[in-house]
């Protein structure tokens, strides 16, 4: 079968990973496929800041997301203690921001698939990225100026596997 589309169905989330850590030259692939993924007027308003899982500023943003939820001992931290966690912003102002992010998060989600790496796609900081404490994350993170958190992506090799999800077709397509 055609390899992209092979990817794009093996592809799931993965919610556990191993120590064995993500190469240099893997993580240089899944940045090119960020930041070879189309934008809005190709505009490339779009940027990654990338952290060791074992970043100060992630358990930070764990606490501050915890905190907002009122959670205190959840099972895992929101990526799952995965080797490197890529967060990627765009700029506020501009309308496209957000789709142009979430089109380059995939791209980079497939390339993890066909190096054989887990990946999770994590929406689940956007409050505590965006609350009272989004001047000192976007500070201590390097947004760019008038950037804002847009989604993040955690890479890994699987500790755990999970089938694809499923879904309705007839329910979700309208052929007119
Ligand atoms: C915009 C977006 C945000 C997501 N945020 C989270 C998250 O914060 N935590 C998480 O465990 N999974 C998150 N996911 C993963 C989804 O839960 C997952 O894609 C969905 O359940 C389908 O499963 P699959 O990816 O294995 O096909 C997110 C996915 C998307 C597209």
């Amino acid at each position: 079968m055609n390899k992209v589309i092979e990817t794009i169905r093996e592809r799931s989330s993965t919610r556990g990973y191993t120590p064995e850590p993500v190469t240099a030259e893997e993580l240089d692939i899944l940045l090119q496929a960020g930041l070879q993924a189309p934008t809005a007027a190709n505009r490339q308003e779009i940027h990654f800041t990338v952290l060791p899982g074992s970043h100060p500023l992630l358990q930070e943003l764990e606490e501050e997301k915890n905190r907002l939820r009122d959670i205190t001992a959840p099972p895992h931290n929101f990526y799952y203690e995965a080797p490197v966690v890529v967060i990627i912003s765009a700029d506020s102002t501009y309308k496209w921001g957000s789709l142009d992010a979430g089109i380059a998060v995939e791209n980079m989600a497939l390339a993890a698939e066909s190096l054989g790496l887990g990946n999770l796609i994590i929406g689940c900081i956007l409050d505590a990225m965006s609350g009272e404490k989004k001047a000192h994350f976007s500070e201590a993170l390097k947004l760019p100026p008038a950037y804002e958190y847009k989604i993040a992506i955690a890479f890994g090799h699987k500790a755990v596997t999970k089938e694809p999800h499923t879904y309705d077709a007839g329910a979700q397509i309208t052929m007119l």
